[in-house]
């Protein structure tokens, strides 16, 4: 059974679905990484201004992040318990969140707080850098993705779900320019490490890739 598991891709390749599942099954502690970038640009957008990078940095400098992993539900908290699990799923956070993420005392702070929880063993974590920066020892690397009209359907779908009046060709823009600023950012940018494992999502269903995640998982 691998310990440590870093499972990367872009945006709306499913991981959030499939790892969290992947993870109950085998029993292990999930930990979202992008919930800590979305819980940073969430409170970036309640100070109501212009969201620039010094607001940002501002914002990120005095605040607390607490992911906590109960019944494979992943709870977002800020500052005194602030719970924000749900707000922060948001096409207007989909849309800053990515300028958040390109910055290094964003993600210098974050990163600390991953490679803590991870200490514990038996996780399974998520992101953009998982593998090739948060956790290079992993144990077991994922890169999942799909192609971007898939991923586009996807994320329709799940923010139709909730309510969201959204576009289609909107989100697939959105989701391009999303990928294109986490590839290209200076500091650790969404990248395929050598030693991961490419899984293509794009004619898979989610029990497919769970069981995929789970078969991997178990391997030796
Ligand atoms: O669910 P989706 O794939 O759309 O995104 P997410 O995993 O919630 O991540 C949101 C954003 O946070 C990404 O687009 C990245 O800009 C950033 N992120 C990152 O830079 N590094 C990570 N380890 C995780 C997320």
């Amino acid at each position: 059974m691998k310990n440590v598991i870093a499972i990367d891709g872009p945006a709306g390749a499913g991981k959030s679905t499939t790892a969290k599942l992947a993870a109950q099954k085998i029993g292990y502690t999930y930990i979202d990484t992008g919930a800590m970038y979305r819980a940073v640009a969430w409170k970036t957008l309640q100070a109501k201004k212009p969201v620039t990078d010094e607001l940002i940095l501002a914002t990120v400098k005095d605040m607390t992040i607490n992911l906590r992993y109960d019944n494979g539900v992943t709870r977002v908290f800020v500052d005194v318990d602030k719970e924000i699990t749900n707000e922060i799923r948001t096409p207007a956070i989909n849309e800053i969140v990515s300028q958040v993420a390109r910055l290094k005392d964003v993600r210098d702070k974050l990163v600390t707080l991953q490679r803590e929880m991870a200490k514990r063993g038996k996780v399974l974590m998520d992101g953009r850098d998982i593998g090739t920066n948060v956790l290079p020892d992993a144990d077991l690397k994922i890169f999942l993705t799909a192609g971007i009209d898939e991923r586009a359907k996807r994320r329709y779908n799940e923010l139709t779900a909730k309510g969201h009046n959204v576009d289609l060709a909107e989100i697939k823009a959105s989701i391009t320019n999303r990928d294109k600023i986490d590839s290209e950012r200076a500091v650790a940018p969404l990248k395929q490490a050598d030693d991961a494992i490419l899984l293509d999502t794009t004619a898979m269903s989610i029990d497919e890739v769970v069981d995929k995640i789970v078969e991997l998982a178990e391997g030796e």
